[in-house]
């Protein structure tokens, strides 16, 4: 059996053949070129077939060896790792190497990465000075993206993107300094004097002290939260192609240096139908208030009414393996914060709705936000830190995803092509004989976004 397609064009009654290739897995990812619908014609001068994919979902931009996500069955994999293990007996900055470099490092790479990474993670003076100049109110998430940019400022040699030892020097930094700068945010919101990075801690461990510390004596932060936290950091640090990462890639796909390419996959991730969900979660337990009123709130939910948020997934339609795992660690955490009635309600919020063939038969089960929210809450951190903490980790899949694109010799400028659906040529009309909205072809600003 060739692997193939033929195509027939029954405007012309012509058929094209097309090529079918592969990735690891034959029975996930099997592709065509769809380049190669440009020679699909309906006359000589015509343009050639274009793909139509808004928000691409069925179209794959890259061939990719770094994450592996199997909706279905509900797996995730770094590099062909469960995340399940990656959680159990890794560092973050184990799996950072490992996203970043393709393998696990040996003991003395791991020690000497480990001490890159800790070195690196002071920020030029003049970053603070810059982080002092926003507003009391600014939402961290809004301060964390333009100090990513203005980093670029400091490493002008960060766009000599050709030379690998130098975007490796780039990596180390921006991995190293993300904590740093999301805790100067967090501070400078509170009006608390910064704390600087402590090289003795680990890299969890340093930003909690960065987040929290107030004072002397020094006080090394708990060692559950820590773990805690290096375990959310695993969970966020890739996930494919999702809207972060296509930006990263196609920003860095113009040749712009990683600092501003990293501000534009954080700006993406700061939209709250990616990196805001968890934040909906909180709101949602609050709002549903006690256990007897969860039946009465799914019932809702399933009328239309509104979503149940951190339920259901584009791609994964089993069990999400990062809210198995968060599910699993919420009891460690609130062993050392204190019981939360939040976590009692998002229990009994899921026994709930898995027993109900509205989710079960639409195969809508709780994702990476359903618990991540409770948990960064009961550690103390507060709402609007949610996405920074999820744009910490990211930062290693955002790079590794950046270095991939730059290596691959198929990777060209994102430039997607469009089906034009506007006026046809016509004369430029004088100020005084216009009519105003009778001239109007396609949607006028402040249309609206039909119910999106
Ligand atoms: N609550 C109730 N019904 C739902 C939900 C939900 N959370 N999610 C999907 N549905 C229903 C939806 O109404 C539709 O029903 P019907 O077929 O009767 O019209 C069906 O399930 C399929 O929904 P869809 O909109 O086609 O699914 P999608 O793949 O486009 O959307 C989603 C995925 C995550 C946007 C959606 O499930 C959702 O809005 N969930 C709540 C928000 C949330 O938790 N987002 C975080 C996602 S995880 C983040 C990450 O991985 O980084």
């Amino acid at each position: 059996m060739p692997d193939t397609l033929t195509i027939t064009d029954n405007r012309t009654g012509k058929q094209y053949e097309v090529p079918i290739s592969y990735g690891t897995y034959p029975e996930y990812g099997a592709s065509i070129p769809t380049a190669d619908l440009r020679n699909i014609k309906a006359s000589e001068d015509d343009f050639g077939l274009l793909g139509y994919d808004p928000g691409f979902k069925n179209t794959a931009s890259c061939h990719s060896s770094i994450t592996h996500i199997d909706g279905d069955k509900g797996i995730l994999r770094y590099r062909g790792y469960p995340i399940e293990e990656l959680a159990e007996h890794g560092s973050y900055l184990e799996v950072a190497y490992l996203v970043v470099h393709g393998r696990l490092p040996t003991r003395d790479e791991l020690e000497a990465w480990t001490h890159e990474i800790t070195f690196h993670t002071y920020v030029h003076e003049s970053i603070k000075k810059f982080t002092e100049g926003f507003h009391y109110d600014a939402h961290p998430m809004g301060m964390l993206v333009s100090t990513v940019a203005a980093l670029s400022t400091f490493y002008p040699e960060a766009r000599d993107i050709s030379d690998a030892e130098n975007r490796r020097t780039q990596i180390v930094r921006l991995i190293a300094k993300m904590p740093t700068l999301a805790a100067f945010a967090y501070r400078h919101s509170k009006g608390l004097p910064f704390v600087y990075p402590d090289n003795d801690l680990s890299y969890a461990g340093n930003f909690l002290n960065m987040m929290f510390s107030i004072g002397e004596p020094k006080q090394p932060p708990n060692p559950v939260l820590q773990k805690a936290l290096e375990v959310l950091f695993i969970l966020h640090a890739d996930h494919e192609q999702n809207c972060s990462a296509t930006a990263m890639r196609s920003v860095g796909s113009s040749h712009a240096d990683p600092y501003v390419s990293v501000a534009a996959a954080a700006a993406a991730l700061y939209g709250p139908l990616h990196g805001g969900a968890n934040e909906q979660v909180l709101r949602m337990l609050r709002e549903i208030g006690t256990k007897d009123r969860v039946p009465e709130f799914v019932d809702r939910a399933k009328s239309g009414d509104f979503r149940l948020m951190g339920f259901g997934h584009r791609v994964y339609k089993n069990y999400d393996p990062r809210a198995r795992i968060l599910k699993s660690m919420a009891r460690d955490v609130f062993e050392v914060t204190g019981s939360s009635p939040l976590l009692d309600l998002a229990l009994e919020l899921e026994r709930v709705a898995l027993e109900d063939e509205y989710f079960v038969s639409r195969r809508l089960y709780p994702n990476v936000d359903f618990y991540s929210g409770i948990i960064y809450q009961a550690m103390g951190f507060p709402v609007d830190m949610f996405p920074v903490l999820f744009a910490i980790p990211r930062v290693s899949g955002w790079l590794a995803q950046w270095q991939e694109m730059l290596e691959d010799p198929d990777q060209k400028i994102a430039r997607p092509r469009q089906v034009y659906t506007g006026a046809d040529e016509r004369p430029y009309v004088p100020i005084d004989e216009r009519t105003g909205a009778d001239e109007q072809v396609g949607s006028p600003v402040g249309a609206g976004m039909d119910g999106r």
